[in-house]
């Protein structure tokens, strides 16, 4: 007969219970500061050991060369937890903001030069969602993000091995969900179609008339209550930009040319997935995009509530990792971002009412598969 199980094997609580110790044995003479400190730290690495993990999954699913449709409902659902986690994390800083700065210097000095900076999770995180190393940003003497996971002495530690391997494990959650992406048909056609470009560059010519006839509605509105001659110039100017961004960003004229086909399609099918949702095929794709918005939006929200938390207990000197302290978190929360795309579709997105008619409505039903 199986032994009966107990709360405390299975779940491990003296074990877990027996960790915030930080540099010494046991937490028993530390103060409830430092205590806390080090246990939010660890709940935090847990909570990113299950958004790694969720990811992995995701991204597993997006990289088949074909990805069947009844699968994208747990891809939403991995999403979604992801950006659910990356909310837990942050709803901790106001913890953490309990400690004063006062308490926090007491036993600030024995971390330095050990810093987040080093947290490898969150490392491998950002990387397998995406992140190129250009987008980086320096931190400081620490040199590049992978000499800060090396031991003091420059050997490996079991950090700098865990994200090497991790660069090495393609694709990123990007490019599965791109390559992806550009499957989608568009307007019925699909890229191995023979007239595929044309029938791209008639959807994203019609949506671009559809799209500028809404922004000159929406100017001639914004016109009707301007004050001043210069007011009506400068609404002019914003609203015709909105135009030429919206067909420059469809033509893809901002990438190099042997790029420009394949981008192009990409984002054709970001705007044709969102305005046309109701077609069956397109409605949990749609949800996946929805999913990668919510996720991107909560680690950007973690980074900011970050910052603004590292300012309340710090102030404005220096990290222990040696970086620019709030200054370089700030940038992370501006810079870091991945799927810039799916964002940017945002600002073309228009009415229902006034899209271009579907084509092919058939290509769409449920069963045909990307
Ligand atoms: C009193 C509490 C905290 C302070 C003062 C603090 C401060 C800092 C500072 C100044 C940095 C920039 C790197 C450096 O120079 O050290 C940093 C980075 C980081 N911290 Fe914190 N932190 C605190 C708590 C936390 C917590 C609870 C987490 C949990 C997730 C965390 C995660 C990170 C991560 C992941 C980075 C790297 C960010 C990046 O490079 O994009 N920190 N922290």
């Amino acid at each position: 007969m199986r032994k009966a199980t107990n709360y405390w094997d299975y779940i491990k609580v003296e074990e877990i219970t027996s960790l915030q110790g930080g540099l010494v044995a046991t937490d028993a003479g530390l103060a409830n500061d430092e205590v806390m400190f080090i246990t939010i730290h660890q709940i935090d690495e847990l909570w990113l050991k299950l958004a790694l993990r969720e990811l992995v999954s995701v991204r597993d699913l997006f990289k088949q060369e074909r990805v069947p449709e009844q699968s994208l409902a747990s891809a939403v659902r991995g999403l979604r937890r992801m950006a659910l986690l990356f909310g837990l994390i942050a709803d901790h800083f106001p913890l953490m903001e309990t400690m004063t700065t006062r308490d926090y210097l007491a036993f600030r000095d024995k971390l330095s030069p050990a810093s987040g900076f080093q947290s490898a999770q969150l490392r491998e995180i950002e990387i397998l969602m995406g992140l190129a190393d250009e987008q980086r940003i320096p931190l400081g003497h620490e040199g590049t993000y992978m000499r800060a996971l090396k031991s003091a002495d420059g050997t490996e530690s079991a950090a700098s091995r865990r994200v090497a391997r991790r660069r090495e494990d393609l694709p990123t959650l990007k490019d599965a969900i791109v390559a992806w992406l550009h499957r989608t048909p568009i307007q019925g056609s699909t890229p191995s179609d023979a007239d595929d470009a044309e029938v791209v560059r008639r959807f994203v010519d019609a949506y671009c008339g559809a799209q500028a006839r809404e922004v000159d509605e929406a100017m001639k509105l914004a016109v009707h209550d301007a004050l001043t001659e210069r007011d009506v110039e400068r609404l002019g100017e914003r609203y015709t930009k909105e135009k030429i961004g919206a067909r420059a960003f469809l033509e893809a004229s901002d990438q190099p040319e042997e790029e420009r086909a394949r981008v192009s399609r990409v984002r054709a099918a970001l705007v044709f997935i969102e305005s046309y949702r109701e077609l069956p095929l397109l409605a949990f794709p749609r949800e996946v995009i929805d999913g990668i918005v919510a996720l991107e939006q909560a680690f950007v929200i973690f980074r900011q509530r970050h910052a603004r938390m590292v300012e309340r207990v710090i102030g404005r000197r220096v990290g222990t990792g040696g970086s620019a302290g709030v200054d370089y978190l700030d940038q992370t929360a501006l810079r870091y971002r991945i799927f810039h795309d799916v964002w940017a579709t945002r600002t073309l997105l228009i009415r229902e009412s006034a899209l271009p008619p579907v084509e092919k409505p058939e290509a769409y039903t449920l069963g045909v598969g990307q």
